[in-house]
């Protein structure tokens, strides 16, 4: 592979969710890249204060709750920048106060769901939806964010992980659908990463449990996970579509059981 096949240069982008953890830190290295990137957060406040740091980016207002406002993530970012070449589906309803309402289907709200639907599933078939005729036009690309937990049985967080099993069977359909187009669409799958919000949110003592159950030595960071979503996006990628890289340090990719058989058996 040559070095500039990862280059995201003129390459125009959308992350939506991108003034969070993981969308802020693919922001910049897409930025760093070559790309100009447009940040699409609810919080437009902090997307603003990203888009001041990084040269040419544009900070636009988005809910992906509200139709409207997909569509006109869309629109602002190609009326600005003349063209769209990355749509990178990064946000989802992450708030720490519905966190606990997000847990078995016996004790699940309907309300609940729907919010988690709208946002993460909902939503991010709209964003697709209307950013598809411009990465048609630029034969370009998109990838979805989805999780671990889209692989593996849990037993919180039933919509949650859901919604992400769920896009990515919409990213394959997307593939399939626009292949043909120019167009690819995968989707990373990020395992625990230590985001701000995660580090202060998630009790100590199961992420020593996901520490364990890690392959690597440590948790994954959200550096990590920009890398393999600039990756896909890049040129690099032009044989990849449809599918869905995991990114997690080897959390999902072994034996039930592997820290106690580390145990049994002692380290190498
Ligand atoms: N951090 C992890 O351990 C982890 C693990 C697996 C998957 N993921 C996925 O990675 C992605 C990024 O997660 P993160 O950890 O950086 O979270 P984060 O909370 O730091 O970022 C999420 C961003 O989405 C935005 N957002 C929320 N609702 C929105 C809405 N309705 N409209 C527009 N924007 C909205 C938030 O304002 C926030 O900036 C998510 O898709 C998440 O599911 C994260």
């Amino acid at each position: 592979m040559s070095g500039d096949a990862i280059s995201l240069d003129g390459k125009i982008a959308i992350i939506t969710g991108g003034a969070g953890g993981i969308g802020g830190c693919t922001a910049r290295l897409m930025t760093s890249r070559g790309a100009k990137v447009a940040i699409a957060d609810i919080a437009l406040d902090r997307a603003q204060a990203l888009a001041g740091e990084l040269e040419g980016a544009l900070a636009v207002p988005l809910d992906l709750e509200d139709e409207t406002s997909i569509e006109a993530m869309v629109d602002a970012t190609v009326s600005h920048f003349g063209r769209l070449d990355i749509l990178h589906n990064n946000a989802a309803l992450l708030d720490p106060a519905l966190a606990p309402l997000d847990c078995d289907v016996e004790h699940m709200t309907t309300d609940l769901w729907d919010r988690v639907m709208a946002v993460n599933l909902r939503g991010t078939m709209i964003a697709c939806r209307s950013a598809l005729p411009h990465l048609r036009a630029s034969r370009g690309n998109i990838v979805n964010t989805v999780s671990n937990l889209a692989l593996q049985g849990h037993m919180i967080q039933a919509a949650y992980s859901s919604s992400k099993a769920a896009l990515i069977q919409m990213t394959r359909a997307i593939a399939a659908s626009h292949g043909k187009m120019g167009v690819r669409c995968n989707a990373v799958a990020p395992g625990m990463t230590l985001t701000p919000a995660l580090k202060e949110a998630f009790p100590p003592p199961l992420r020593a449990v996901m520490e364990e159950e890690t392959l690597n030595p440590q948790l994954g960071q959200p550096e990590d996970i920009a890398e393999a979503v600039a990756f896909l996006a890049s040129h690099a990628a032009r044989n990849i579509t449809g599918e869905v890289l995991v990114c997690d340090g080897g959390l999902a990719s072994h034996v039930p059981g592997l820290p106690q058989f580390r145990a049994f058996f002692g380290e190498h």
